[in-house]
């Protein structure tokens, strides 16, 4: 059974300006902290909200992704991230953020088989390849090739037919693995992997990524495991900036390709998704733990404009439950591969140790977030680093098109359009140029 509600009155706040008053239904969801509807006050009051960053506002009701910053939990459709990283696997989660229940063994396989069964990508759209610079970083050529999937399966792009909407989510989430993997292999120049759909989900995008046609491939489970892990980790976060700009895009009627594509560039940047890749470059420069006091020295800084990267986070002000499961993944990998010294984690952890007891990181609550230590296991996986933002794209496809579609089955949905304090110049009168 699905645990699909809408949100409840519980009371009113009242909100006075210019001796006029305005109630404001008090909402609540199924847990988390109440809301203030605020969608009359405009025609009561004559005023809007002004909240640049959204901080302080709820776009939209969801019943997909549950976080307590502050006690530091995360739920998908109501199951703790660590159970969930412990006993399922990726396309058990991928089944259960977009369908709302774990599926029976019955339903499992059937999903199983319809996402393998749409691993391969149009043969025509190998060619884009060729356009690209051999030195183009994956996240372009990801942007690009999905924003593209539309010229190529223009058979499910209507939004209204439920039957392609599904269909799409189907081709985003089995293609995505294919596209981040030749993306990888253009940069290196090694022949593009076709999929091997007798393979599990992460087994399949390993093999795509590491494999070459002359050499058998043989997947190895433990760092299957921690591949699959780190897609579960991943998979969804509520209305973070790429999954607002997925459904702002997909607000306006936009077909699915484009709207992930979107949601692809919002999460390039470093304060997103391109914080992974961002921690082992900061690492790197710090080179030494003599270094880090300095390097601390320039984040407390205010005009220096550097941050400990892979800390912080506008929801959780605790640590990031996606951390500590990393943190322990990290180890595993690390004794798999048979690395006893790796001086980017023994960088990592002291610089840690550090922050977490500076008064700086302890008043603003900064902890690490999930992209601290997925670097350092993505590293000694064998991914450069340019690799990281895609692999995360590519885990976060699948909530994406679960956000895409409860969006798209919402009643209330209209298009997505906020407003603006405007603080340009008053009305004034042309001025023609040679009177200037
Ligand atoms: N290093 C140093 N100072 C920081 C950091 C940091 N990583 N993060 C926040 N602060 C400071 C910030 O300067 C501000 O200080 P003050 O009050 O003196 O002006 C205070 O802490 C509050 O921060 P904020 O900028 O209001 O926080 P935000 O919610 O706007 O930003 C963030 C959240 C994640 C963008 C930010 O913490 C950050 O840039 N972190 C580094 C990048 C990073 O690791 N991003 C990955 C986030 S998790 C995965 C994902 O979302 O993709």
């Amino acid at each position: 059974m699905s645990h699909n509600t809408s949100s409840k009155q519980i009371g009113s706040a009242t909100l006075t300006y210019d001796n006029k008053s305005a109630t404001l239904p008090v909402l609540s969801g199924s847990i988390g902290p109440a809301v203030a509807d605020i969608r009359k006050i405009q025609n009561e009051l004559g005023i809007f909200t002004f909240d640049p960053s959204y901080g302080a506002t709820a776009s939209c009701e969801s019943s997909i992704t549950y976080i307590d910053g502050d006690e530091g939990i995360l739920l998908y459709r109501g199951y703790p991230i660590e159970q969930l990283a412990e006993h399922s696997t990726f396309l058990e989660v991928a089944y259960l953020l977009l369908w709302g229940n774990l599926p029976n063994a019955g339903e499992l396989k059937d999903f199983t088989h319809n996402v393998t069964m749409h691993t391969m990508l149009h043969e025509q759209i190998r060619r884009f390849w060729d356009g690209f610079r051999r030195d183009a970083h994956p996240m372009a050529m990801l942007c690009s090739v999905v924003g593209a999937m539309s010229a190529f399966y223009p058979d499910s792009i209507d939004i209204h037919d439920p039957r392609q909407r599904e269909i799409s989510a189907f081709r985003m989430i089995a293609k995505i693995p294919t596209i981040t993997a030749w993306a990888h292999k253009y940069n290196v120049g090694q022949p593009f992997m076709y999929p091997r759909n007798d393979l599990t989900y992460a087994d399949n995008f390993l093999f795509m990524f590491h494999a070459v046609p002359p050499e058998a491939y043989k997947p190895n489970p433990i760092l299957s495991r921690a591949m699959d892990r780190i897609f579960i980790l991943h998979a969804d976060h509520e209305q973070n900036a790429s999954t607002s700009t997925v459904r702002l895009a997909g607000s306006t009627g936009a077909n699915p390709f484009a709207c992930i594509a979107a949601g692809i560039a919002s999460l390039w940047g470093p304060a997103h998704g391109g914080a992974n890749e961002a921690v082992l470059k900061m690492l790197a420069e710090i080179g030494h733990k003599d270094h880090i006091p300095e390097f601390i020295k320039q984040v407390k800084d205010k005009n220096s404009h550097v941050k400990l990267m892979g800390f912080g986070h506008r929801v959780y002000k605790n640590y990031d439950p996606r951390a500590k499961i990393m943190q322990k993944t990290c180890y595993e990998v690390l004794e798999e591969l048979g690395i006893k010294d790796e001086p980017m984690l023994d960088l990592a952890m002291e610089l840690e140790k550090i922050a977490l007891e500076d008064p700086y990181f302890v008043e603003r609550k900064l902890y690490p977030n999930v992209d601290f230590y997925s670097g350092i296991i993505l590293k000694a996986m064998g991914f450069p680093t340019t690799m990281f933002t895609p692999i995360f794209a590519l885990a976060r496809t699948v909530g994406w098109v679960s956000q895409w579609m409860e969006m798209i089955e919402d009643p209330q949905q209209r298009i997505g359009r906020p407003r603006q304090v405007y603080t340009g110049a008053p009305s004034r009168d042309y001025v023609p140029v040679d009177k200037r």
